[in-house]
């Protein structure tokens, strides 16, 4: 009798669940929900991705919008080892981090400093604790829905209308009192926020609204054209600081990120993946002024021992020096409307309950909604429905983003033919609903 071969994938996974907590270092690659072993993928090169067995996949994850012109790109590649062959850290300055900065903060509106840290994470922890330094104040409003990396203050549950705004923590071993001055917010809703603004207490105490001024991480939901308005009339009113989280956005939807497209201007600016071109980089930034505050100069702690990496501030050099091309973004664009278009015809013509909803480089597509634009809408999301569309994109070589919850990333180098045998999958899929 012969044995059935088991994948090398799932030995590997076997393996890593006895070192690794759920076998994973970040949860959504467990693949929670899908009933299906994670990927374990040995080597990316273009839109492709290649596992330890020998699958390829056209890739949509890309490093989670980290890989803004695919993987192993050339150019990346060889700035990063050029770097490497002459060290690769030395937790003392190096000029690449002078020119990476200049290249943001010229690239960037408002943005005149940046501090480069390792992570997302870091970027908006440290925007938060400068803004409650900057202004003196302790409370910090974001919304529904939108992450912001897995710091204490920021897992906070999500809470219908201003009645019902939660304080509670949405992780175990966050005290109420951590998250005490968080407070959560429906997106999109213009008249909550206007109220909780116009509150005594809170515009009194409000340090931060912090926001992703595009949604990413509850698929992609666009913000109505008088949120991001209001959200810059009522912090200024209130003196308030109005922090942008573009650690998805920026340097994907415009050189200038989801700022330049909707022509409001933040305080400060949360900035993450692709400014590391690959590699682990992240950065926050703001008007002179406001930047002073920060240690050596003022008096708000943050420091790292890898802040501004080489090798990631040559990958990420590289990156936006590719991404300001003229043109790249107006050819990304397009690529995403090879597939973006097509489904939302096919939708329409079929009344589907169903929506794509997108913005320059990255989309997604809601399976049980005809639009969403918040948090709450998604309580009619088919879950079950998403298994099936994942599965069937997974069978046809086809790798998007592992959860209902996420956007799918198209890069500088997705080809023409792997744009349009996505296109058709989806049609397809759309096609057996
Ligand atoms: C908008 C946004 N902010 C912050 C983060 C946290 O970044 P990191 O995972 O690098 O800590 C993420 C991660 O996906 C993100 O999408």
């Amino acid at each position: 009798m012969c044995a059935k071969l088991k994948l090398k994938g799932k030995e590997i996974f076997e393996r890593s669940l006895e070192v690794i907590p759920g076998g994973v270092n970040s949860p959504v690659r467990a693949f929670i929900g899908l009933g299906m072993d994670p990927l374990i993928v040995e080597k990316g090169e273009g839109d492709t991705i290649t596992d330890v067995d020998g699958r390829t996949f056209i890739d949509y994850c890309m490093s989670w919008g980290a890989l803004l012109h695919g993987h192993a790109h050339p150019e990346i590649v060889e700035a990063a080892i050029e770097r490497i062959k002459g060290g690769s850290s030395f937790g003392i300055s190096t000029e690449v981090e002078e020119k990476l900065a200049h290249a943001i903060t010229t690239g960037v509106k408002g943005v005149d400093q940046v501090r480069f840290v390792s992570s997302g994470t870091e970027a908006t922890m440290s925007a938060v604790r400068l803004a409650r330094g900057y202004t003196s104040r302790p409370v910090v409003i974001k919304f529904n829905g939108n992450y912001h990396g897995h710091s204490d203050g920021f897992l906070v549950k999500a809470g219908s209308g201003v009645s019902q705004v939660s304080n509670d923590s949405s992780s175990d071993g966050v005290p109420r009192e951590v998250v005490k001055n968080t407070l959560s917010l429906p997106y999109n809703d213009v008249d909550t926020f206007k109220s909780v603004m116009r509150d005594p207490f809170y515009s009194q105490f409000v340090a931060a609204v912090v926001l992703e001024p595009i949604a990413a991480n509850m698929g992609v939901v666009l913000p109505s054209a008088d949120f991001l308005q209001t959200l810059r009339v009522e912090t200024k009113r209130i003196g308030a600081l109005l922090i942008f989280d573009e650690v998805i956005t920026g340097f994907r939807v415009a050189f200038g990120g989801a700022q330049e497209l909707y022509v409001t201007e933040p305080d400060m600016v949360c900035f993450g993946k692709i400014i590391g071109g690959g590699f682990p980089a992240a950065a926050f930034g703001g008007s002179r002024e406001i930047m002073s505050r920060l240690a050596p100069m003022g008096k708000v702690y943050q420091a790292g021992t890898l802040s501004g990496n080489p090798v990631a501030m040559e990958a990420g050099l590289k990156a936006l020096e590719m991404a300001s091309m003229d043109g790249f973004y107006k050819e990304l664009e397009r690529k995403t409307k090879v597939i973006t278009e097509p489904i939302k015809h096919a939708l329409k013509a079929k009344g589907m309950a169903a929506c794509i909803q997108a913005a320059v480089g990255m989309f997604t597509l809601f399976l049980g909604l005809k639009k969403v634009t918040c948090f709450e809408d998604l309580k009619e999301l088919d879950k079950e429905g998403f298994n099936r569309y994942f599965r069937f994109m997974w069978d046809r070589g086809i790798y998007i983003s592992p959860s209902p919850y996420e956007a799918c990333f198209i890069c500088s180098v997705h080809t023409e033919a792997h744009l349009e045998k996505t296109r058709d999958a989806i049609l397809e899929f759309i096609e057996t609903c």
